[in-house]
């Protein structure tokens, strides 16, 4: 029997529209195997009514309904070995329950509007700009909004710390210290060269006590005694003392002939001593001891019109030149 052949799906939907009367070429042509395929599907997801109950044509679940259970019928140690053929025999009993409603009234529906419309609910994977747009227009649900949490507090460590200062002054203070300092010590240079050249600009003067200076009364002066209160001030010794067999009052310069030193007048010994070379000096002037190559000198002395004694410091007179016989060098006493 070729019923006993395995038949496809489209083979067994040919041979059921054929054997209706209603099937036409076209349908056969259409009914590839991709289509088969999804025949299969759709009668699963939407069991459409039964032609029985309805009257119309029957819809593509119930013709493969139909054409597994002759299949079934015909081959049955087959069927009862192979468990998949079974599946869309139990998967087409709902559906032909369901079809056997009278509730709703069957659409007359041909199998490309049910291809198209399984095409159309079951497409999948990427879409294109244009179809994204039409979606969101037939869409009108408002997206969501999304909501963003705010951003915890940053912790004390992670806070950025102020800039430490520096010890001390500031930068600028320090810098304007250094300014004032230079302009004080350029200020004090300034005032030091202007005194120094107006210095220059008049004569070295050397300030001497003056050269004639009165030492008093002559009764003052005791004979026989040396007088060394001008010494300190004014460098010399005013004695009263005898010299070639005459009392005299003379001033004698208190500086010793050897090297320049200032003796010094012992009252004990008599006698004039230098404390450099060891000179000695009588009481009247004469050197008697150590290196001195000559006597003291004496000064100008006179009776002033006070009657104080009066010593002139200009003019000195020399014992081994003779000029202690001037009476300009002594008063007698
Ligand atoms: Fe007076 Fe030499 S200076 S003894």
């Amino acid at each position: 029997m070729a019923d006993k052949k395995k038949m496809s799906v489209a083979e067994m939907l040919a041979a059921a529209r054929k054997a209706d009367g209603d099937g036409s070429a076209s349908d056969a042509e259409e009914s590839t195997p991709v289509e088969s395929a999804s025949e299969e599907a759709a009668p699963a997801k939407k069991p459409a009514p039964a032609k029985s109950s309805s009257g119309g044509r029957p819809s593509v679940a119930e013709m493969m309904a139909m054409a597994r259970g002759a299949k079934a019928g015909g081959d049955a140690e087959k069927s009862a070995a192979k468990p998949a053929a079974k599946k869309p025999a139990a998967k087409a009993k709902p559906a032909a329950a369901k079809a056997a409603k009278p509730s709703k009234p069957a659409e007359p529906r041909d199998t490309a509007s049910i291809l198209a419309a399984a095409k159309k609910s079951s497409k999948a994977g990427p879409m294109s700009k244009s179809e994204a747009a039409a979606k969101e227009k037939a869409d009108p649900k408002p997206k969501p909004k999304i909501v963003v949490p705010p951003m915890p507090e940053k912790p004390a460590y992670a806070m950025a710390k102020p800039p430490v200062k520096a010890k001390g002054k500031a930068p600028e203070e320090t810098r304007r210290g250094f300014l004032v300092v230079g302009m004080v010590g350029l200020f004090g240079v300034l005032v030091l060269w202007t005194v120094e050249t107006v210095r220059f600009m008049f004569p070295n003067v050397l300030r001497e006590p003056p050269s004639k200076f009165k030492v008093g009364l002559p009764d003052a002066f005791p004979a026989g005694q040396v007088n060394t209160k001008f010494k300190a001030q004014f460098g010399v010794w005013i004695a009263n003392a005898e010299y070639n067999g005459q009392q005299q009052i003379y001033a004698l310069r208190s500086v010793c002939t050897h090297l320049g030193c200032t003796p010094n007048w012992l009252e004990a010994e008599q006698k004039y001593k230098c404390p450099c070379h060891g000179s000695g000096f009588y009481k009247d002037g004469i050197n008697f001891e150590g290196p001195a190559p000559r006597p003291l000198e004496r000064f100008a002395i006179r009776i002033a019109d006070d009657g104080q004694i009066e010593i002139d410091k200009s003019r000195m007179f020399f014992e081994e030149k003779g000029e202690w016989s001037d009476a300009s060098c002594y008063i007698p006493a």
